[in-house]
């Protein structure tokens, strides 16, 4: 059954999705072990980055969230230190991605995913994945231009 909104057909389709490993992961030096588990998973990374965002661009990249209680607390945790931002490709990139991460609230997400075994609140929750193809191309073009993705 086809899923547009996630870009999920029977099949093959090649995808992109934007992955952030964030400021509790950096913190933590989960970076290398979550990079492990996307390489593993054959999601590859197209475009990579350290950024420290200040508030006013965490506020913008989470703007869909702006009437929600816990957008404050969102946006400074997520400028409170550095992260790291990559492009993944792959095959139904977005769902892959998001299956590996596990559930927003890491207390729902399935055993052996990265929220699962690293979160430690539903905010540090670790990393962040595009939820829809027109929310990965906002999201991917948000951090990157053209010229730092590799085709
Ligand atoms: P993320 O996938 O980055 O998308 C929005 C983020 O808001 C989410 O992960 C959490 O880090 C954060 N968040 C904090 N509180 C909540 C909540 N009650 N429901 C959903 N997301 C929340």
């Amino acid at each position: 059954m086809a899923d547009r909104r996630l870009g999920h057909k029977k099949g093959c389709i090649m995808g992109k999705t934007l992955s952030i490993i964030k400021p509790d992961g950096v913190a933590r030096q989960l970076t290398g072990e979550i990079i492990a588990r996307l390489e593993k998973n054959d999601l590859k990374i197209i475009a990579m980055k350290m950024i420290h965002m200040n508030l006013a661009q965490a506020e913008g990249f989470y703007s869909v969230h702006k009437e929600r209680p816990f957008f404050k607390s969102l946006t400074e945790f997520m400028s409170s230190g550095p992260a790291v931002v990559m492009v993944l490709t792959g095959e139904n990139a977005i769902v892959r991605y998001r299956e590996l991460m596990g559930a927003t609230n890491y207390k729902e997400a399935k055993e052996g995913t990265i929220r699962k075994d690293f979160a430690t609140d539903i905010e540090k929750n670790v990393v962040h994945g595009s939820d829809a193809v027109e929310t990965a191309n906002f999201e991917i073009n948000y951090f990157f231009n053209s010229f730092e993705i590799v085709a």
